[in-house]
């Protein structure tokens, strides 16, 4: 079975090939193409929808075409598209959702919505090592279930216990900024380029003196999460005379995300016994992130290459695999969620889908 990934939810236009060979039998990634909009967006500094959505609209197809060719895969060959439904920038997700179904209608598939979420955490379910990174540290197994995902990325920062595939409790989140927006805010504060992550990252590994502590929002007795005093001890902190070198500022604001999520991601872990820990988002990237979680973590770690931690298309087929009996045809009248309507949906049900 294969199935076509497309995800346009925030700044990435993906698409990719994922094939599995028997039932539950491992993924295979077949191609994996991800046309970023990082450069359109670092002239403002962060993402503007409608600039995003028009920068969908241009590359998909391409981007589409490039994911078949590289698969070495024709649409005939092709059993079901599946696409991001939400959460996500609606203008954004409008284009992917609509080319999905247009594309499916044409070619008489199935369509599988997916939530982007899921999808990052279902990354964790590719093959290691998939697109062609090192990846060194990720366990050989796939992950055992029930899991504990902590979700990191732009725009979400959430932990959700995974009793089963496609079944999610919501424990907590952020209760204002993302920590992959802390990250992009701090980095405006510093002067470095977005997206703020991989630049605070660098910059913090250069830091010769490591002495300032920033704050820790724990919100103890809770799942929750707060990214916004930390971002604004830093502003503080760099207006301040005196200031330390942004090189120790930006490792003080890596160690302070860093520690409050492994020790809060640990501790839920432990609390609900799970057999896993999954890490998933663009955040997951980071390096001291991944380092932290493995050394505070009481059960096995599973963190996705960072080339699928940031948005893509395989996570989007893969997570499609668990919703086989969800296809629809693809004229069944659909529309994409946004993350508001999501957000407030999700309080009460906890479920994320
Ligand atoms: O998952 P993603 O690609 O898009 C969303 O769904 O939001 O995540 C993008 C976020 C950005 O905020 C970016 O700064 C952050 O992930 N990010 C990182 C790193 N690489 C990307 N944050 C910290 N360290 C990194 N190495
Ligand atoms: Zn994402």
């Amino acid at each position: 079975m294969r199935i076509l990934g497309i995800e346009t939810s925030c700044d990435e236009t993906a698409a990719a090939v994922v094939s599995r060979t028997a039932e539950d039998g491992p993924l295979l990634l077949q191609s994996n193409v991800v046309a970023s909009q990082v450069d359109l967006h670092a002239e403002t500094g962060g993402v503007v929808p409608e600039v995003a959505a028009r920068a969908h609209l241009a590359a998909l197809v391409p981007v589409v075409r490039r994911a078949l060719a590289d698969a070495e895969c024709g649409w005939d060959d092709l059993d079901a598209i599946a696409v991001t439904r939400g959460p996500g920038l609606p203008g954004a997700l409008l284009i992917g959702f609509n080319a999905a179904r247009g594309l499916a209608y044409a070619r008489g598939l199935p369509l599988i919505p997916v939530d982007h979420i899921e999808g990052h955490v279902a990354a964790n379910w590719l093959p290691a090592g998939a697109g062609g990174a090192s990846v060194g540290d990720e366990a050989e197994t796939p992950p055992a279930l029930p899991a504990l995902a902590l979700v990191v990325s732009g725009g979400h920062t959430e932990l959700l216990l995974m009793e089963e595939h496609g079944r999610f409790v919501r424990l907590g989140g952020t209760r204002d900024d993302a920590a992959g927006e802390a990250f992009d805010k701090v980095a405006r504060l510093l002067d470095l380029p977005y997206p703020g992550g991989p630049p605070i990252s660098r910059l913090a590994a250069t830091a010769t003196v490591r002495k300032t502590r920033l704050p820790r929002a724990w919100l103890r007795g809770t799942d929750d999460f707060s990214f916004s005093g930390l971002k604004t001890a830093v502003a503080n902190l760099v207006a301040s005379e005196g200031a330390p070198p942004s090189a120790e500022v930006a490792w003080a604001f890596e160690e302070s995300v860093c520690d409050v999520l492994a020790k809060k991601a640990a501790r839920a872990a432990e609390r609900e016994g799970v057999a896993s820990l999954l890490v998933a988002g663009g955040v997951a990237a980071n390096r001291r992130l991944r380092e932290r979680i493995r050394e505070e973590s009481p059960v096995p770690v599973h963190i996705p290459p960072p080339v699928l931690c940031t948005d893509n298309g395989a996570m989007i087929a893969a997570a499609a695999f668990r919703h086989l009996d969800e296809a629809v045809p693809a004229e069944t009248a659909l529309d994409i969620f946004s993350t508001a309507v999501r957000k407030a949906a999700v309080k009460r049900s906890t479920s994320v889908r």
